[in-house]
């Protein structure tokens, strides 16, 4: 499992682009006072950490299947409810809450349309299930370059351009899929500048998620000619990297 890594490795390879995200991800669904939202894929707490500022800790809940994820987000955010689940099988009552979100999770779910109509099953009626994806399909996700210059170097690398929700659209099938109505989608993007090639490349060598994993699993030499590759392919330091996601919201 490419996310039972410790959460201050994914701090540095992920969470580095998913916590400017996460005001955006909340705006589009909405989160406000008085509202109890569940955070579904939760890692280490990007979105938890935004969730909680707008509504205070009693009011979330968050889940995630990875062990040292769960822990770091109770360590994190005392006082929210954090369970170790996946989104197929939420340890929730029907219309427990006014919103379920999920960043950067859909893709990674077994079954998205089960995991999204868990979602919306505990939701209640008219209130609001969001989930955003990188847009590795269309080549403007914060990996794109890691996964171009292995492409190259490995023509036939499985890399992330067809999961679940990483192309224009396909969110909005998979909520209709799963039973959600007015559904809505855009594009989110978050800057973020890098003051090293170092300090872009060392969290790929920490094997978070499947380009971490991949990176991590190659022998020296050909991991150094991807670094090299990646370094030729970037903008000279300092750099900032703008990346796109694409995000939806529909209404149980
Ligand atoms: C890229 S991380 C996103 C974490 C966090 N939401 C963020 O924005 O930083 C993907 C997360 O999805 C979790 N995940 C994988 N499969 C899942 C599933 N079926 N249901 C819920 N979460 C899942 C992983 O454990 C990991 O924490």
């Amino acid at each position: 499992m490419s996310f039972a890594v410790a959460a201050d490795a994914y701090d540095r390879f992920m969470g580095r682009y998913s916590v400017p995200l996460a005001p955006q991800l909340a705006e589009l669904a909405g989160v406000g006072a008085g509202q109890r939202v569940l955070d579904v894929g939760c890692g280490p707490g990007a979105l938890t950490t935004e969730l909680v500022a707008r509504l205070g800790a009693d009011a979330v809940a968050a889940v995630d299947p990875s062990e040292p994820f769960v822990a770091a987000a109770r360590e994190r955010h005392p006082g929210v409810d954090v369970r170790r689940a996946a989104a197929e099988q939420l340890p929730f009552e029907d219309g427990a809450f006014d919103g379920a979100l999920a960043q950067l999770v859909v893709h990674f779910m077994a079954d998205p349309v089960a995991g999204l109509r868990e979602m919306a099953r505990v939701t209640r009626e008219a209130g609001v299930v969001a989930a955003c994806v990188w847009d590795h399909g269309g080549g403007q996700g914060p990996l794109s370059v890691f996964w171009a210059a292995a492409h190259e170097l490995e023509p036939d690398v499985g890399d992330e351009s067809q999961l679940p929700g990483a192309r224009e659209g396909h969110l909005t099938e998979l909520f209709l899929a799963a039973g959600l109505h007015d559904v809505e989608e855009c594009a989110l993007s978050v800057r973020v500048e890098h003051s090293t090639f170092e300090d872009w490349w060392e969290p790929y060598t920490l094997g978070v998620g499947p380009a971490g994993g991949y990176a991590a699993g190659l022998d020296q030499e050909k991991q150094a000619q991807l670094r090299e590759r990646c370094r030729e392919l970037l903008p000279a330091a300092p750099f900032v990297l703008t990346s796109q996601a694409w995000a939806a919201r529909g209404l149980v």
